[in-house]
C-alpha cells in the first residue's frame, strides 16, 4: 500500500515522472506527500505515513524531494505554475509563505479543538494578509552551535562566548590534535558556505550577531552596509582553508555534518536534526557532543537564524479531505512526539517542551525552547514575492567574498545597491 521512489532525484526528473503517474478518480488515488531527504527527515516521514495509513486504511505516496531549499522551490513552483493536481501535500520551508499561499489552501476551517497549539510566531508566519492558514507547522529549525565535549575537555577549553574565541579555541585545539576520528585532517569549524539558501541563513546569524541586520528591516529599510558587517564577512571569510576546509564554499547542511560526524570537526553549525543522526549506533561521535547557542558578536547578541517546515494542502488537489487529514495527523501532538525522539526533530508545540518523556532523553530542550522564540527570521514576510531574489543576491554575493572573488566591502556594497532596488521594487507590491 505504502510506497515512494526510493533515490533523491532531480526536480526535473521528479517532474517529468509525475507528469506521467495515471490519473484515476478522486478517493481511489492514493493521497500524494512530497516529503525532504536531508538526514532522517525521509525515514521519519515514512514512519508516520506508515502509521497514518494503518490507522485510516488510505494509501499515501511519498515523492522525496532534493535537499536544497532552492531546488525544492523549483520544482514546487513548476508544478503549481501548471496547476498540477499531482501533489496533494506539500513541505514547505518557513519563508515560502509569502510567496506560494495563492496555490495552498486555507485550513484554519478544518482545524478542531482536538489539533495542538503551535508556536504563535509560525502561525503568524504561515497567514496570509487575508488571514488564511495556508500550512501547518511540522518541525521548527534554529541554528546552533555543536561542539567536540571530549576535546574541550581534554584541551581544557571553555565553550566560545564570541566568534574570536571560536577561531581561537578551533586553531588551538587543531594545533595539537591534527587528525580527527577518522585519521584524515582535523578541522576547526564546519558550516554551509555553498551559494544556497542555507548561506543566507549562515550570513544572517553573523550580520544580527554583529549588528542587528536581518538584510531588509521591517519598514523595507536596508541595512546591509555597516562596518560590523564588513568585519564579520571578512573575518569569515579568513576561516576558509585555516579553521575550515576549503570545500566550505560547496558545503550544504549534509557535507559539514558528514565531516562532523565523522569525527573530523571541533565545531559545526547545523539545524537540530544533527543531534539525532549523531546519536546512531554507527556515529563516530556518539556521546561526544554537546550543542549551544551560536557565538556572540561584540555586543553579546547571539543569533540563531529560524528554519522549519510546514505542511499545506494544494488548490489543485483532487484528493482534499484526505489531505487535509494526513496533514492534520503528521502534525499532531502524538506523531511529533514520536519524531522527537526517533530522530530529534524539535516539535512546533511548546507544550511538548514539558513533556516529562522527552525531556528525560533530550535534556537540552529545556535551553531550545528559548533559542526556538528568539530565533531571527529571514527578511521573507516582508519582501514576499521577491524573497527568491533577495537570497539570491545575499547568496551570491557572500559566496564571492568566501571564495576571494571581492572584498566583504565590495560585496556588500553591492549587495545593498541590489537589496534596494529589490525593497524599491517589492515595497509597492502587495506582501500576500
Ligand atoms: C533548513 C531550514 C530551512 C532553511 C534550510 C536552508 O532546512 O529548516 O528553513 O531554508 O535549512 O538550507
Amino acid at each position: 500500500m505504502y510506497s515512494h521512489t526510493p533515490q533523491c532525484i532531480s526536480a526535473a526528473l521528479l517532474f517529468s515522472a509525475l507528469a506521467l503517474a495515471p490519473i484515476t478518480v478522486a478517493n481511489e488515488r492514493p493521497v500524494t506527500i512530497a516529503c525532504g531527504a536531508v538526514g532522517d527527515e525521509l525515514e521519519q516521514c515514512e514512519a508516520s505515513v506508515r502509521n497514518w495509513e494503518q490507522l485510516t486504511g488510505h494509501s499515501v505516496t511519498i515523492v522525496p524531494l532534493p535537499d536544497e531549499s532552492n531546488l525544492r522551490l523549483d520544482f514546487y513552483q513548476s508544478i503549481m505554475s501548471a496547476g498540477s493536481p499531482e501533489l496533494d501535500v506539500f513541505q514547505l520551508d518557513v519563508v515560502w509563505a509569502g510567496l506560494l499561499g495563492h496555490d495552498l489552501i486555507d485550513l484554519r476551517p478544518y482545524l478542531t479543538a482536538e489539533d495542538p497549539e503551535f508556536f504563535g510566531g509560525l502561525i503568524t508566519n504561515n497567514t496570509t494578509a487575508n488571514g488564511e492558514l495556508i500550512a501547518l507547522p511540522w518541525f521548527i529549525d534554529t541554528g546552533l552551535l555543536y561542539y567536540r565535549r571530549d576535546l574541550l575537555d581534554k584541551y581544557n577549553q571553555p565553550l566560545p562566548e564570541t566568534w574570536e574565541d571560536l577561531e581561537r579555541i578551533a586553531s588551538h585545539i587543531m594545533a595539537q590534535e591534527q587528525r580527527g576520528l577518522s585519521g584524515n585532517k582535523l578541522w576547526g569549524y564546519v558550516w554551509q558556505g555553498d551559494s544556497y539558501e542555507g548561506l543566507t541563513c549562515d550570513a544572517l546569524e553573523w550580520f544580527y550577531s554583529y549588528t542587528g541586520s536581518s538584510f531588509v528591516e521591517v519598514d523595507m529599510s536596508v541595512s546591509i552596509l555597516q562596518p560590523g558587517n564588513i568585519e564579520i564577512l571578512q573575518r569569515a571569510a579568513g576561516w576558509i582553508g585555516t579553521i575550515s576546509p576549503p570545500e566550505t564554499i560547496a558545503h550544504k547542511e549534509e557535507d559539514a555534518r558528514a565531516v562532523f560526524q565523522a569525527g573530523d570537526a571541533v565545531f559545526m553549525r547545523n539545524w537540530p536534526y544533527a543531534w539525532g543522526t549523531a546519536q546512531r549506533p554507527d556515529s563516530a561521535i556518539r556521546g561526544l557532543i554537546g550543542m549551544a547557542p551560536l557565538p556572540r558578536g561584540p555586543n553579546g547578541v547571539s543569533a540563531a537564524t529560524l528554519g522549519g517546515w510546514q505542511l499545506g494542502v494544494s488548490q489543485h488537489s483532487q484528493n482534499r479531505a484526505l489531505a487535509i487529514e494526513l496533514v492534520r495527523y503528521l502534525v499532531s501532538e502524538q506523531e511529533q512526539k514520536r519524531r522527537a525522539l526517533a530522530a530529534g526533530y524539535n516539535p512546533s508545540i511548546p507544550a511538548l517542551y514539558n513533556d516529562p518523556q522527552l525531556m528525560a532523553e533530550y535534556p537540552q530542550f529545556a535551553d531550545l525552547v528559548e533559542i526556538f522564540q528568539g530565533g531571527v527570521p529571514r527578511p521573507a514576510t516582508i519582501t514576499g514575492r521577491g524573497y527568491p531574489l533577495v537570497s539570491r543576491a545575499i547568496q551570491r554575493q557572500v559566496h564571492r567574498t568566501l571564495t576571494g572573488e571581492q572584498d566583504a566591502e565590495t560585496a556588500l556594497r553591492n549587495l545593498n545597491a541590489q537589496l534596494s532596488r529589490l525593497s524599491h521594487w517589492y515595497g509597492q507590491q502587495p506582501v500576500n
